[in-house]
């Protein structure tokens, strides 16, 4: 099997840290790098965070530390849901030799981009922030990548606020930057992530296997979940898994190709990826396919497994 070249960007994060876990374990994935960035927490926990999980699965994933703060607003994080340390307040070792490199983010993307011309598929978890930094100090990257499968989003409601997506509504003018780059995208917003989520009974089965990575991934989610049961919000939604597992397993998926724009002058509609999917007026151009739906069933099958064989 020819393996598919992965480099993640994720704001590590309980969903991100369960997303590291998927691409590690699915066969079709060769995960060469993961990118630490802002935004579900404060960089030195997405860093830190990251090599926790390598030392979780026993593996030495590269790690390339990025932005410490958006590109032009403050910084906005999301402990309510994800704790202070990012992975749900859960204790986590880091690894006795923990290789720290000095590569920024996007010096080393663009490195692995080289290396790979027009196959590596970059996957970003969280804010496109150092995306977009990227971009901006190597304009050639975005024509040397295969394509940008991202967590980001929604063509309907948003999550941090009635509209927008936290990915995108964290960092817009890096979202708008990435969404105007040229390379093929195809975006997991929430109207697909939501559909993608563990309910209590599938976190008790795996946990109760005795699985190390599986008892981490109850402990990680129990803190998010008092907080999204009084919003209402169903299940855990595994959004940042979503892209990982297009790239494996894309016939769980359905889409359509839309033209998508980021509002970045918005007061209330900050950070809203609009799209022309539902409307008569549509944008000049088309730039991403918007996944809408997931066959949940067997998308929860293939991440327990997974998990379970961590
Ligand atoms: O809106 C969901 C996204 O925001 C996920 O990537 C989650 O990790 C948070 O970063
Ligand atoms: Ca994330």
């Amino acid at each position: 099997m020819t393996r598919i070249p992965v480099w993640m960007d994720c704001d590590t994060g309980t969903d991100d840290a369960v997303a590291i876990m998927l691409a590690h374990k699915l066969e079709e994935i060769d995960l060469l790098g993961i990118s630490t960035v802002c935004g579900n927490t404060v960089q030195d926990n997405s860093f830190l965070n990251t090599h926790r999980i390598n030392e979780l699965m026993g593996t030495a994933y590269p790690v390339y530390r990025g932005a410490e703060k958006p590109l032009c607003i403050p910084l906005v994080t999301a402990e309510y849901v994800h704790g202070v340390n990012g992975l749900g307040d859960v204790e986590l070792p880091l690894p006795k030799n923990m290789e720290v490199r000095q590569e920024s983010a996007w010096d080393a993307l663009y490195a692995c981009a080289k290396e790979h011309p027009h196959e590596l598929r970059l996957v970003p978890t969280g804010p496109l922030t150092n995306i977009a930094i990227a971009f901006t100090k190597y304009p050639d990257l975005p024509g040397l990548l295969h394509s940008i499968t991202l967590m980001g989003g929604s063509a309907g409601p948003g999550n941090i606020t009635p509209a927008a997506e936290f990915n995108i509504f964290a960092d817009p003018q890096a979202a708008d930057i990435v969404f105007r780059c040229g390379a093929p995208i195809v975006m997991c917003g929430l109207d697909v992530t939501t559909q993608a989520y563990f309910e209590m009974e599938d976190l008790d089965e795996m946990a109760a296997t005795g699985s190390k990575a599986a008892v981490f991934v109850k402990a990680i989610l129990m803190h998010s979940y008092k907080v999204l049961a009084k919003y209402g919000v169903k299940g855990f939604c595994m959004h940042d898994s979503c892209p990982v597992m297009y790239l494996a397993h894309p016939e769980l998926f359905a889409g359509e190709e839309a033209g998508v724009a980021v509002e970045t002058r918005g007061t209330i509609t900050n950070g809203k990826t609009v799209t022309d999917l539902y409307s008569d007026k549509q944008f000049p151009f088309t730039n991403a396919l918007v996944i809408l739906k997931v066959d949940r069933e067997k998308f929860i099958r293939i991440l327990k497994s997974a998990i379970l064989s961590i």
